[in-house]
């Protein structure tokens, strides 16, 4: 007897070889148009799917939720980040929330060292000078950026991507600071020779540069608020990887403007994909489109562990990546 295939709602384009492999195994909708889904649309998609397969460009809140029909079993998450669905309305419904953490750990690390590196060493600042026809020879005190080696880096939030881009940045020469829920395990402080901070104040306050890599849950909303912007020494440079609404995007773009704080790496924004018209104007931020997962290998990836998230659960398994609402 033919087993009847889930059917599976992606919200937004996939890399080819994950869409082929999803309509070989599930009834699979795709989205070629790429178009993002509406909300009318969304709670369309979770009426007559088995799964939805979503990206953070879908608000999957509790109305798109209790839409959902008696069918919708799993929301298979294209990311690693959930902040755009209610998982707790979710869980309520009896509907399993996955995501993709891991495969895209390294990708985001790197790109928040490129990121530090090119706020500290100006080298967007450079290259669009070079564009401009501005370069007219090389001059002692022309360019000068800030030294990385020797200073101290608290990151904020010391998960997979935090301890990444702690062991990049230790090849660069820097200290490593962090502020977490709790201290890292015993090994991994001393690869990493790690100083904790339980008080986020404290560590802001003597750090030279400061990474924002925990997620997004209402308890780290505007975590650096305008307070504690305030207490980040004015030469720090600011970077994040993480999610927009971490940071008092306004009063970020304020002290920047006043020069209270010396330059920011920023790839994700509070209002995505608005941004704070203030941040673009300013030479010493560079700004990049929510890219930090953005390499062909790192999408794939993300798409197998949807897969195989959809795989598992289509076999009567709990799927590897359950996101538990407790934990956020
Ligand atoms: C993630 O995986 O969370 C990326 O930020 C894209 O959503």
């Amino acid at each position: 007897m033919a087993v009847r295939k889930p059917k599976v709602v992606v919200t937004r384009r996939l890399p080819d070889p994950v869409e082929t492999r999803m309509r070989e195994l599930f009834d699979t909708e795709l989205n070629i148009d790429d178009a993002p889904m509406t909300a009318d649309e969304l709670a369309a998609a979770a009426a007559r799917a088995d799964v939805l397969a979503p990206t953070i460009t879908d608000r999957i809140d509790a109305r798109v939720i209790a839409a959902a029909g008696e069918r919708l079993k799993l929301i298979a998450n294209f990311g690693v980040g959930v902040d755009h669905i209610d998982v707790a309305a979710a869980t309520e419904r009896g509907i399993t929330v996955t995501n993709t953490p891991g495969v895209l750990t390294d990708d985001t690390a790197d790109l928040t060292m490129g990121l530090l590196m090119a706020a500290a060493r100006r080298v967007v600042e450079g290259s669009d000078v070079i564009h401009a026809g501005g370069f007219h020879g090389w001059s002692p005190t022309w360019m000068l950026g800030r030294r990385i080696g020797g200073k101290r880096l608290g990151i904020i939030g010391m998960g997979r991507i935090g301890q990444a881009f702690a062991r990049r940045a230790r090849a660069f020469g820097l200290a490593i600071h962090y502020h977490n829920r709790k201290p890292v395990g015993a090994r991994i402080t001393e690869e990493l020779e790690a100083t904790y901070w339980d008080s986020l104040d404290q560590m802001l306050a003597r750090m030279d540069f400061i990474s924002v890599n925990c997620p997004h849950t209402p308890a780290t909303y505007h975590l650096l608020s305008a307070r504690r912007l305030k207490l980040i020494r004015p030469h720090a440079i600011i970077v994040n990887t993480a999610r927009g609404e971490i940071i008092d995007e306004d009063a970020l773009a304020a002290m920047l403007e006043k020069r209270e704080l010396a330059g920011a790496g920023l790839d994700v924004f509070e209002h995505e994909p608005a941004v704070n018209p203030k941040l673009l104007s300013l030479p010493s931020v560079v700004l990049l489109p929510h890219m930090s997962s953005a390499t062909i290998e790192g999408r794939v990836d993300m798409g197998e562990k949807v897969i195989v998230n959809i795989r598992t659960w289509m076999d009567g398994h709990k799927p590897p990546d359950r996101v538990i609402s407790s934990m956020l």
